[in-house]
C-alpha cells in the first residue's frame, strides 16, 4: 500500500522531518512533485541537512529512494546534494533510483524563469527562480527532456534543438545572460546522472507493492501552492495534492490508503500571493524569530501568521487527509493568546469556503480565540501530560476540520514528537 505525506499549506510545514521519522515504517520513500524549489530540512545526529530533490528517506539504512516521473530534476543541485549526504556516511548509490521519465531542468530554464519573473514587475510570483515553471511547461508542452534521453546518442543534439527554441524565447523577453558557467556545470551534472540507477519508476514502485511492501510517498510545496486549487496565480508549476501522487508515480488511486496531512500550529507563505491571516505587527515578528522562518532555499524571510482553518478544511477535502500532524506547536509557548482562523469575510460575505481568484478577493478573517499554554513543550514526552490550554486547541480544530490531529512535533529534532 501507498501512504502520502504532503504540506497542506503554502510550503514549509515540516514535511522534511516528518518524512524522516515515519521512513523506517516504509520500504519505499518516493518524492512524486517539485523539484529544487523545495527545501526539507532534516537533522541527523543533530547536524542539519536540507534536502532539496532526495526523498527525506535517504538517511535510513536499506530503505530505497525514488525520485518519481512527476519531479522535475535540476542535476547541478542534484550532485551537490549527493555529496552532502555523502558526507554523512550515506552510499546513495545504493538506495536512490530515478525514473527514467523525471523531467530534466535545463540552464536555459533557470533563465526563462529570471525573465519571466522580471517581466511581471510587481506582480511577480516570488518564484525560487530555480526554472520550475518553464521546466514544467516544456513537460506540457511536449518540449521535455528526461532523464532516461541522458542515455540516447543523439542527447546533445535534443539539447542543442531545445536550447535554441529556449533562445528565441529569451530574446522575445529580451533577456541576457551568460549562462555558459550554467551549461558547463549541467553537462558535469548529467555525466553524474548517468552514474546513477535510472529506472522505470512505474513499474518499480507497482511491484514493490504487489510483493507487498510500503511506499512513503513524499510531497513537496503545499495544497495552497497547487497549480489547479493553489491561490493561482500565485502557485507552483505542480499537482501538490494526493492526485498528484497517482500521476507523478504511476500508482493507482485504490492503492493509497493514509493521507497524512502536515500543517504548523501557525501559518507562513515565502513568495508573493494571498495570505489572509498574516500578521503585520510584533506577532508576526514574534512567530518569525522564535520559529527561525526564512526559507530553507532562498533564505527570503516567510511572512507569518495564525494558522487559517478555512484553507485547512479546504486542504483536507482535496486531498482526502486521514490524520494530521501538527509542527512548530512549541513556537508558540511564547504567547498568552492564540488565534484560529473560523471564517472569511469576503467583500462583505461571511463564508467558510475558499473562494476563486482569491488575490482579487477583499478577505477580513473571522478569529476565535484562545488562551496560550505559556509552558515550554519540549519539556513534555507525553500527550496525556501536556497543558489543558493545548488540548483545547487542538480539539477545535479537529472538530472543525473532522479530521484527528495524530501528532504534535514540539522541535526541530528527530525525537520531538508526540503521539496525541
Ligand atoms: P518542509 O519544506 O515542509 O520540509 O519544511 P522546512 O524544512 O522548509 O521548514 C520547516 C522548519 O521547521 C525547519 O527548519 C525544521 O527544522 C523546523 N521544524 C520542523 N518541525 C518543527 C517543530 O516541531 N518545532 C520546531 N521548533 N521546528 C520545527
Ligand atoms: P517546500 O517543499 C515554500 C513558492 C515560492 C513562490 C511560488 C512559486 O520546501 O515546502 P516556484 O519556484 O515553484 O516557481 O515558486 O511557490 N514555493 C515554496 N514555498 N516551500 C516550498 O517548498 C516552495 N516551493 C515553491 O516561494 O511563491
Ligand atoms: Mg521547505
Amino acid at each position: 500500500m501507498v501512504d502520502v505525506i504532503l504540506g497542506l499549506q503554502w510550503g514549509d510545514e515540516g514535511k522534511g522531518k516528518i518524512v524522516d521519522y515515519f521512513a523506517k515504517d516504509y520500504d519505499v520513500v518516493a518524492r512524486f512533485q517539485g523539484g529544487p524549489n523545495a527545501g526539507h530540512t532534516l537533522y541527523v545526529e543533530d547536524k542539519k541537512i536540507v534536502l532539496h530533490q532526495i526523498p527525506s528517506g535517504i538517511f535510513h539504512e536499506g530503505k530505497v529512494n525514488l525520485i518519481g516521473a512527476g519531479v522535475v530534476l535540476d542535476a547541478v543541485t542534484f550532485k551537490k546534494e549527493c555529496q552532502e549526504v555523502a558526507a554523512f556516511g550515506i552510499d546513495f548509490k545504493k538506495n536512490l533510483f530515478i525514473s527514467e521519465r523525471t523531467n530534466l531542468i535545463l540552464p536555459t530554464h533557470r533563465a526563462l524563469d529570471k525573465a519571466s519573473e522580471l517581466s511581471k514587475g510587481i506582480d511577480k510570483i516570488g518564484s525560487t527562480l530555480k526554472g520550475i515553471g518553464p521546466a514544467y511547461m516544456d513537460k506540457t508542452g511536449r518540449n521535455a527532456l528526461r532523464v532516461g534521453d541522458i542515455l540516447d546518442k543523439n542527447f546533445t543534439t535534443q539539447y542543442i534543438k531545445l536550447r535554441m527554441k529556449h533562445q528565441r524565447l529569451l530574446d522575445n523577453f529580451n533577456f541576457q545572460e551568460d549562462i555558459s558557467n550554467w551549461e558547463e556545470e549541467f553537462f558535469e551534472g548529467l555525466e553524474f546522472l548517468r552514474e546513477m540507477k535510472i529506472v522505470n519508476g512505474e513499474y518499480f514502485l507497482n511491484e514493490k507493492i504487489s510483493e507487498g511492501q510500503k511506499i512513503l510517498a513524499e510531497g513537496a510545496q503545499g495544497s495552497m501552492l497547487d497549480v489547479d486549487f493553489g491561490t493561482f496565480p500565485f502557485v507552483t508549476s505542480s499537482s501538490t495534492m494526493t492526485a498528484g501522487v497517482c500521476s507523478g508515480l504511476g500508482i493507482a488511486p485504490q492503492k493509497i490508503k493514509e493521507v497524512i496531512g502536515i500543517t504548523k500550529a501557525y501559518c507562513t507563505r515565502v513568495g508573493s500571493g494571498p495570505f489572509p491571516t498574516e500578521l503585520f505587527d510584533a506577532t508576526g515578528d514574534f512567530l518569525r524569530n522564535t520559529g527561525n522562518e526564512f526559507g530553507s532555499t532562498t533564505g527570503r524571510p516567510r511572512r507569518c501568521g495564525w494558522m487559517d482553518l478555512v484553507a485547512l478544511k479546504f486542504a483536507c477535502m482535496i486531498n482526502g487527509v486521514t490524520q494530521i500532524v501538527m509542527t512548530k506547536a512549541d513556537i508558540l509557548d511564547g504567547l498568552k493568546e492564540l488565534n484560529l482562523c473560523t471564517a472569511y469575510n469576503v467583500n462583505g460575505q461571511v463564508t467558510e469556503k475558499v473562494p476563486f481568484q482569491m488575490h482579487k478577493a477583499l478577505i477580513e478573517p473571522a478569529y476565535k480565540t484562545f488562551a496560550g499554554w505559556q509552558t515550554n513543550l519540549q519539556a513534555f514526552d507525553s500527550f496525556e501530560k501536556m497543558p489543558v490550554a493545548i488540548k483545547e486547541y487542538l480539539a477545535y480544530i479537529e472538530s472543525y476540520l473532522s479530521v484527528p490531529v495524530k501528532y504534535v512535533s514540539n522541535g526541530p529534532g528527530r525525537d520531538h514528537i508526540i503521539v496525541a
